[in-house]
């Protein structure tokens, strides 16, 4: 079996405000980008990195993940409008040799490599599309959004508290049985906000492992506070 990775790393990063492309951003001194492609090379399971850049931004990152030991054998290829499109120019440019591929966002560049180990030997193990996933701590309610949407300070009308016994905050690594993965894109219609919800749309079942709280996306500011907390303990118990 041949393991391949995606990662996304083409988007703007709005919600972080002004600056560089996400993904090309610092946390403890280093891109996100090379934080993520770091981890994932160090997956036993995962033999090859494939990256989405921003398309106007290809040959810096190339640059910039040579002048990093990042390990792995790496390509960079233009990414696209949005994520999805993203994932397939990537998923187009994989050797033919690759039979299983993990979907990594650079937006979660903290993501234990023995995550992706164990979403890549799920599926190697017989499931063609394999989520992480964890609890959702916060009570979740369902709300009136679009009856006051034009309204902001209206106050929002609660229609019902949603039981969260059976919901699932889902990250990536996602991984999928290479054919399954293609199908999906080529078969999309609508864009999907994960890998696996197209994967859904096939009829295809998806099952959730044990995420990490590590695996957290860095969307607002708030969370490069919290990602530089994890790194600086992690400096501190000798595993950096
Ligand atoms: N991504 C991508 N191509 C896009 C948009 C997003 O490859 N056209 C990637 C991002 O680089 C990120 C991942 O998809 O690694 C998850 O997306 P998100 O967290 O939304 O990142 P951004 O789109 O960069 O952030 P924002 O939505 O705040 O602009
Ligand atoms: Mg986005």
């Amino acid at each position: 079996v041949t393991v391949a990775a995606i990662v996304p790393a083409a988007g703007r990063g709005e919600r972080l405000g002004p600056g560089q492309p996400k993904a090309l951003r610092e946390i403890g001194g280093m891109p996100m980008l090379v934080h993520a492609v770091r981890s994932l090379s160090r997956a036993r399971l995962v033999e090859q990195v494939v990256v989405a850049a921003p398309p106007d931004g290809v040959s810096q990152v190339r640059a910039l993940l040579l002048s990093y030991d990042v390990g792995a054998e790496v390509t960079v290829v233009a990414g696209g409008a949005e994520r999805q499109h993203s994932v397939a120019l990537a998923l187009a440019a994989l050797p033919a040799e690759v039979d299983v591929v993990l979907v990594h966002d650079a937006a979660r560049p903290l993501a234990p490599s023995e995550l992706a180990d164990a979403v890549a030997a799920a599926v190697i193990a017989g499931h063609p599309a394999v989520v992480p996933g964890l609890p959702i701590a916060d009570t979740v309610k369902r709300v009136a959004a679009d009856a006051v949407a034009d309204r902001p300070d209206a106050g929002e009308p609660v229609l019902a508290t949603v039981d969260r016994h059976d919901l699932r905050s889902i990250q990536t690594p996602q991984g999928f049985a290479r054919a399954v993965l293609a199908a999906a894109h080529e078969h999309a219609t609508e864009v999907a906000t994960d890998d696996a919800g197209l994967v859904e749309r096939l009829g295809v079942p998806v099952v959730v492992v044990q995420g990490s709280p590590e695996a957290f996306k860095i969307t607002r500011p708030l969370d490069l506070l919290l990602a530089e907390a994890v790194l600086a303990q992690r400096r501190v118990h000798g595993a950096l």
